[in-house]
């Protein structure tokens, strides 16, 4: 059995789609039952549904053999995994945002709050910029509406929630999509399939073109 842990949520859906079109029939999540594993042993295939934060932990630790997870996750967490194919898909950038009108005052410490704490700290340290991280779980928009943070540190994929809370991108530095990884035990040990599903979800992004 291969095992594939894949993000339950927004990128949910367009991944369990590209892989039942690639030939590796994902059944949708089903929200009724609650499973969260869900086998295909014809195909060998078993897949594990769980927190898009999470598919990552699960690849590293070799609980799953391959995952897809989000760039933002890869580059907040930096596991031990590798990263074989950019799907294209669950595209965002990673932005600095603020209040309409903001400007950055260097005599003092920055307050930046966000979920993406390592990116905002490397992002901040690169630029020799003081500042203070605020860790927050969700909802970081309210950060420079609430008084709590100068700016903040996101990911953006419509801008409409920016728009909504009336804040403005000040710096878009880094585009995101979901990726394909693999446990590096797994990919030595299972390299057929594993190689096999990379031509297959790569030959996807090819006729999406
Ligand atoms: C993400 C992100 C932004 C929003 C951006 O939050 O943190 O808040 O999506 O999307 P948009 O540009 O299309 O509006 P998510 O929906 O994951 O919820 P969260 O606030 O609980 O993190």
């Amino acid at each position: 059995m291969l095992n594939i842990a894949l993000p339950k949520g927004r990128l949910g859906d367009s991944v369990y789609s590209m892989l039942d079109q690639a030939g590796f029939d994902c059944p949708a999540y089903n929200d009724i039952n609650r499973e969260l594993v869900i086998e295909n042993k014809k195909k060998g295939l078993r897949y594990l549904l769980v927190k898009p934060g999470d598919v990552q932990v699960y690849v590293e630790h070799h609980a799953a053999d391959v995952g897809i997870v989000g760039k933002d996750i890869l580059l907040e967490t930096e596991p031990d995994v590798y990263e074989l194919l950019d799907l294209g898909i669950g595209k965002c950038r990673m932005c600095v945002a603020a209040p309409r009108g903001f400007a950055d005052d260097r005599s003092s410490t920055l307050r930046v709050a966000t979920k993406y704490v390592n990116v905002a700290k490397h992002y901040y340290s690169e630029r020799n910029r003081d500042m203070e991280i605020i860790y927050l779980r969700g909802s970081i928009e309210l950060g420079p509406i609430t008084g709590l943070s100068d700016v903040i540190v996101d990911i953006v994929e419509t801008g409409n929630t920016l728009k909504a809370n009336d804040l403005v991108v000040i710096d878009a530095f880094k585009d995101i999509s979901a990726r394909f990884i693999a446990n590096k035990s797994s990919f030595k040990f299972q390299n057929r399939i594993i190689s096999e599903m990379v031509t297959k979800l790569g030959d996807q992004l090819e006729e999406g073109k």
